[in-house]
């Protein structure tokens, strides 16, 4: 499974903060936001990704990110000029994607909780797989509507009247269909090639399968400056509460066996002395410990 990390955007409801950095590069607590989603990622199994943005924000991605090999995994990167809707990413990255499934995930989307991803690529054979996570304001989002036994039946882009309370979070598993799906696809009115429109032709084939995100589920939002700082909050919250990191993914790739602990401990050693440091120290002493 190749996965693919869309940061493009002008972050203008972020201004002046993305003046500099991108909104995906902006601080969530203790870490830039982009490591969340690559976190949820490497969770699911990914180790192949192709990092997406714009000519003037590609460089500090690479900056940040590099060839991936401090997180035990591949990164390659494509420019998106022109911010032509999320389904564009598939034809940016056609290339890349080869002939394999494909996860996308935005990255400006964090997530908490549970096992629902990592069940959700490992169970998956084909087709598609998004998911639906219960909220206050679903027109703001691609909203999924559910028949009496749970079935998906309808998916729309931030309709005027939902028709139901669920959201498609920003993360979706296609099988390698999706790159003549995408290929295929007209732009909306608002002229953006649209994730929704993808998820709605894998419905009409009867391909599309919707995991309900249970509650306890956490899906942040940080597109403006107080959701940035909620999701802060409550990211400082748990970390302090358990010790824990959320979103760290060098811990990530140790858990999943992209790194080994010898490797973890050089990954560590390089980075100056700091708490994130002082944290995969413990990690590596608690696994040496057994
Ligand atoms: C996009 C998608 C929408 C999805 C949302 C998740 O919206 O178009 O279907 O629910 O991401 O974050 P946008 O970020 O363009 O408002």
């Amino acid at each position: 499974m190749k996965g693919i990390i869309l940061a493009g955007g002008a972050g203008s409801r972020l201004y002046p903060l993305t003046l500099v950095a991108s909104k995906q590069l902006q601080p969530v607590y203790d870490k830039p936001m982009v490591y969340y989603p690559l976190t949820t990622l490497i969770e699911g199994g990914v180790r192949e990704f192709c990092l997406i943005s714009t000519p003037h924000d590609l460089p500090r991605f690479r900056q940040l990110l590099g060839d991936g090999s401090r997180f035990g995994v591949t990164f390659d990167y494509r420019e998106q000029a022109k911010p032509e809707g999320i389904a564009q990413a598939f034809r940016l990255a056609d290339t890349f994607i080869g002939s394999d499934p494909v996860t996308l995930i935005l990255g400006d989307n964090i997530f908490w909780g549970g096992d629902a991803f990592q069940r959700a690529f490992s169970e998956f054979t084909g087709g598609a797989t998004i998911f639906g996570y219960h909220v206050h304001d679903p027109e703001r989002y691609g909203v999924v509507e559910f028949d009496a036994t749970g079935k998906a039946i309808s998916i729309e882009e931030k309709p005027q009247k939902p028709k139901s309370s669920f959201a498609v979070p920003g993360l979706y598993i296609y099988d390698n269909s999706i790159v003549q799906i995408a290929r295929d696809l007209k732009p909306s009115a608002r002229g953006e090639l649209e994730i929704t429109d993808v998820n709605v032709e894998y419905l009409r084939r009867g391909t599309l399968r919707v995991c309900k995100l249970a509650r306890g589920f956490a899906w942040l939002d940080a597109g403006t400056s107080s959701s940035l700082h909620d999701a802060s909050a409550y990211v400082q919250t748990i970390e302090q509460r358990q010790g824990i990191k959320v979103g760290c993914p060098e811990e990530a790739a140790f858990r999943r066996g992209f790194l080994s602990l010898d490797q973890l401990a050089q990954v560590s050693a390089a980075m100056p002395r700091c708490e994130y440091r002082a944290y995969l120290e413990e990690v590596v002493a608690e696994a040496r410990r057994g």
